[in-house]
């Protein structure tokens, strides 16, 4: 392999991972100045947030829980107005990346100090992207002051995410992985960093799924989601997400279940311009080049997460649409983008078909 000349900026931040890594979190806030701090977790998480600021004790002032998908601008505004109420000076987020993504929200408006705690494979606490809805419209943008300050791996935290959402929250992270590759910002640490992720997400999966209690699966699992998350953060994205974010938008699809889905088949129509990269993530997943996308499918498969999208929920007579939308959106992509290509990508997609 030949290593090519490359620009990176590494993107700044502190990791504590392991299990049981909470009970760090008071040190963490102090080392930080926290003086008032606010918890970020949605209703459903109420007894890690109740666990969390436990340990946060006086430190915390107050709790924002209004947290939904997509981050609502009308939502975000009442966190920003929450945190100078309140006169919160660091955001505590616990959740998955919708909780994240709130946290983010604030600290695009307030200049607050951010600690986040993971509890899916999302993978969002170690982006500057951010993500922001209004009237069925998102819109994404990058600054450094959204990424969080302090991020707290605690496996223990993901033993109550059940397979149905593990699932294809994991086959997100994967195609973090896959796509930081030949994102438009891939350079050779990234590459080293995305395929040890696949590897740690490749072999966890199916005992996260299989046996939801397995700490030592859920730790490889949320290893692999940190460095999918790292890997999406320089890397950036490719067909695959193009392809998710024009089905997400136009049919209302689930993002983590489309990500089952279309990973094996943007896989294989990119397969003929990355020769290399295809024999390097045959390795990572101990098959050949060319069995690859199939190693995809088989793997969303042994999880139980969908394989089809006519199964969750995108209209046949979209593909054609679906198609024409793709190609623009996907221009930049590492092979480019054509009609009939693409239109064949999404047939055997919705069918159902293992790629090859
Ligand atoms: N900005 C970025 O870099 C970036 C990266 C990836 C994803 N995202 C965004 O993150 C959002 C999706 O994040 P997500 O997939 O984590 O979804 P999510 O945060 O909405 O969580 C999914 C569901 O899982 C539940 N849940 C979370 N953790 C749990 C646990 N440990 N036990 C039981 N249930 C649990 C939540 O309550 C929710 O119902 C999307 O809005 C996406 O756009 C942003």
């Amino acid at each position: 392999m030949t290593i090519p000349a490359f620009t990176y900026d590494a993107i700044p931040g502190r990791v504590v991972f392991g299990a049981g890594s909470r009970r760090s979190l008071a040190d963490e806030a102090r080392a930080l100045d926290a003086r008032r701090v606010l918890v970020v977790a949605s209703g459903y998480e109420d007894e890690l947030a109740a666990d969390v600021t436990g340990v946060l004790g006086d430190l915390v002032v107050g709790r924002f829980s209004d947290v939904v998908q997509h981050v609502p601008v009308v939502k975000a505004d009442a966190a920003v107005e929450m945190t100078r109420e309140l006169g919160a000076d660091t955001i505590v987020t616990i959740g998955g990346g919708s909780a994240t993504g709130f946290g983010k929200a604030i600290a695009l408006q307030v200049d607050v100090r951010q600690i986040a705690l993971p509890t899916t494979y999302a993978g969002s606490e170690m982006t500057t992207i951010y993500g922001l809805s209004d009237g069925g419209h998102k819109r994404t943008g990058k600054d450094p002051r959204v990424k969080p300050d302090v991020v707290v791996y605690d496996p223990e935290l993901t033993l109550t995410l059940p397979p149905r959402i593990a699932g294809p929250s994991g086959m997100n992270a994967l195609a973090h992985c896959v796509e930081a590759l030949y994102g438009p910002g891939a350079n050779p640490v990234i590459s080293a960093i995305a395929l040890d992720g696949m590897r740690a997400l490749n072999r966890s999966l199916p005992t996260v799924c299989a046996s939801p209690d397995d700490l030592g699966a859920r730790t490889d699992a949320l290893y692999g989601a940190y460095l999918a998350g790292v890997a999406l953060a320089t890397g950036g994205t490719a067909l695959h997400h193009k392809t998710c974010h024009v089905l997400g938008g136009m049919f209302d699809l689930n993002h983590g279940d489309m990500n089952a889905v279309v990973l094996g088949h943007a896989v294989a129509y990119n397969a003929p311009a990355i020769p290399d990269l295809m024999a390097r993530m045959g390795e990572s997943f101990g098959v050949d080049a060319d069995e690859v996308p199939g190693a995809l499918f088989e793997l969303a498969r042994s999880i139980d997460a969908p394989t089809s999208l006519r199964d969750i929920g995108m209209p046949a007579d979209g593909i054609d649409e679906a198609a024409r939308r793709v190609v623009d959106e996907a221009a930049a992509n590492v092979r480019p983008p054509e009609l009939d290509g693409i239109r064949a990508m999404l047939r055997a997609a919705f069918a159902g078909d293992r790629p090859s």
